[in-house]
């Protein structure tokens, strides 16, 4: 856990901590305004998810519930697999619910889509999409995401609740990983 350890796994940092920071609380503001008249639900996407949601349910003006829901789709490798498994389901009952997903990433865009039909099924009254990052160049299947942080290139990335085989995920700002990590 030494500090040396982790500058050498990384081979830039993407976004810092204060370009997240300053993203949640311009999303947060759009939020509150496009929810004004609806009683918002927020769904995290665990693990990923955890540190995003921390920070901007806390960007956001009033109190807001939320819940979790636990996918995999990734293993301990670096490419989506498309298969979801549900590891923990909700806790809430969907039915007239006005639910915002809050995800650390699009990337194959497989999972959310998955997610999207899957709310769709519980008979919400809509269900969008919140995602800290996205990498346009990794999608295999367009997802309508509202509310987007930042775009960032095809390369696997860690930090920010990011992990690489469940490590990196404190780091507190998201960067790339180095390829002798995974190699
Ligand atoms: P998909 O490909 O289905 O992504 O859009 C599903 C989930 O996989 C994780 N993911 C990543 N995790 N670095 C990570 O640490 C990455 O570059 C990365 N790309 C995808 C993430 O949990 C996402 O929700
Ligand atoms: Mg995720």
């Amino acid at each position: 856990m030494r500090a040396a350890d982790i500058a050498s796994d990384i081979t830039e940092v993407l976004v810092t901590e204060e370009q997240i920071h300053a993203k949640l609380d311009e999303i947060a503001a759009h939020v509150a305004e496009d929810y004004r008249d609806k009683d918002l639900l927020l769904v995290g996407v665990l693990k990923g998810a955890v540190m995003v949601m921390a920070d901007f349910s806390r960007a956001l003006p009033a109190v807001v519930p939320m819940d979790w829901m636990a996918v995999s789709s990734y293993g301990a490798g670096t490419r989506s697999s498309g298969v979801v498994q549900i590891r923990k389901d909700l806790d809430a009952d969907l039915t007239g619910r006005h639910v915002l997903i809050v995800e650390d990433i699009i990337d194959s865009g497989l999972t959310l889509s998955w997610l999207l039909e899957n709310f769709a099924s519980r008979g919400a009254a809509s269900v969008e999409v919140f995602a800290l990052l996205r990498k346009p160049d990794a999608a295999k299947v367009e997802v309508p995401c509202r509310y987007i942080g930042f775009d960032i290139p095809n390369e696997f990335v860690i930090g920010y609740g990011l992990d690489y085989a469940e490590k990196y995920r404190n780091l507190r700002d998201v960067a790339i990983l180095a390829p002798h990590v995974y190699a």
